[in-house]
């Protein structure tokens, strides 16, 4: 994928591959995409899930189930070799299958800390290590190498608590991104970053440790009334895709808290700090009363 491109070309007949497919964002990606006219491999953990979304899909681009565990490497480079095998080449891959954990980071174990490594970070290596070679192949060729899209997060580039061990995969994600992308130009290859605040998916419902919640979190606590919906953040992705831009931070908002804490990093942790006593106070209530904080 280049800038050259012509617009209508930019996913048409494209070869991808989205871990994470099965749910949230990573299904709604698959939506775009094949909306855009690419053929699209729908891998994530749960098979049933990537199935329901291949299915539900309309062209012009075509989707297919595979199951995949991202914390596999063989089953990675398998998946990767067997686009290439069949479409003689992988334009693009997203590696956005992630998981997380909320709450008080005393609370997490060794367990919780390696299941968030292995997915987090471990599966983006996983992901890159397979197709980027090959993409560096297609590139040499003079055409266009491929494009790597990764999915972070707003905790890839802002730090607050009770989300610690996210933050921490999430920044390897947008580091391994943002250096990538620096040495995979000249090879024809484009490496973009995806940075969205909440998004409304299952997992806000997941990962609670104690009597952490993390949809109030998100929501509350940071003044956020809705999340961003899905197919919104895709159209956006695939938008930056297109013009081959480094990172999506999204919605508005948190692109202004995020240049602001870029410019003043001690005042960004002093709120992020504030934020954290907020959440305990908020997450306190909501355990005394039974209910919604
Ligand atoms: N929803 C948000 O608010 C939000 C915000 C920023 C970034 N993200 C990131 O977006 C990505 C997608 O999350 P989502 O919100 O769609 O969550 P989700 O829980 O709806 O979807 C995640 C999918 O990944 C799959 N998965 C988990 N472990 C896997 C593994 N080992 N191998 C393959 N697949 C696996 C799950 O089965 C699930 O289908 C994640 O990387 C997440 O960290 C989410």
């Amino acid at each position: 994928m280049t800038q050259q491109d012509p617009p209508q070309d930019r996913f048409a007949g494209r070869q991808a591959l989205v871990t994470g497919g099965g749910s949230g964002i990573g299904a709604a990606l698959v939506r775009a995409l094949v909306a855009a006219g690419a053929d699209v491999v729908v891998a994530d953990l749960d098979e049933a899930a990537a199935q329901r979304v291949a299915g539900a899909v309309t062209g012009p681009g075509t989707a297919r189930a595979v199951q995949l565990d991202v914390t596999d490497a063989a089953a990675v480079q398998a998946a990767v070799d067997e686009v290439v095998e069949r479409a003689g080449r992988i334009d693009l891959l997203f590696n956005n299958a992630g998981i997380t954990f909320g709450g008080e980071t005393e609370d997490l174990s060794l367990e919780h800390w390696d299941a968030i490594i292995d997915v987090n970070i471990r599966g983006v290596v996983h992901g890159v290590a397979a197709a980027y070679p090959h993409m560096v192949r297609q590139g040499a060729t003079g055409g266009p190498g491929g494009h790597i899209v990764n999915t972070a997060s707003m905790g890839g580039i802002m730090a607050a608590g009770l989300i610690t061990s996210y933050v921490m995969t999430k920044h390897a994600v947008v580091g391994l991104s943002l250096a990538l992308r620096t040495e995979a130009a000249a090879k024809g290859v484009g490496v973009t970053v995806l940075c969205p605040a909440a998004v409304e998916t299952p997992i806000l419902d997941k990962g609670h440790l104690g009597r952490f919640h993390g949809r109030d979190y998100y929501l509350k606590g940071q003044g956020v009334r809705r999340p961003l919906d899905a197919d919104v953040l895709a159209a956006q992705a695939l938008a930056a895709v297109a013009a081959d831009r480094p990172m999506l931070v999204t919605p508005r908002p948190a692109r202004v808290a995020w240049r602001v804490g870029r410019l003043a990093p001690s005042f960004a942790n002093r709120a992020a700090t504030r934020f954290v006593a907020k959440q305990r106070r908020l997450q306190a209530r909501r355990a005394t009363s039974g209910g919604p904080a």
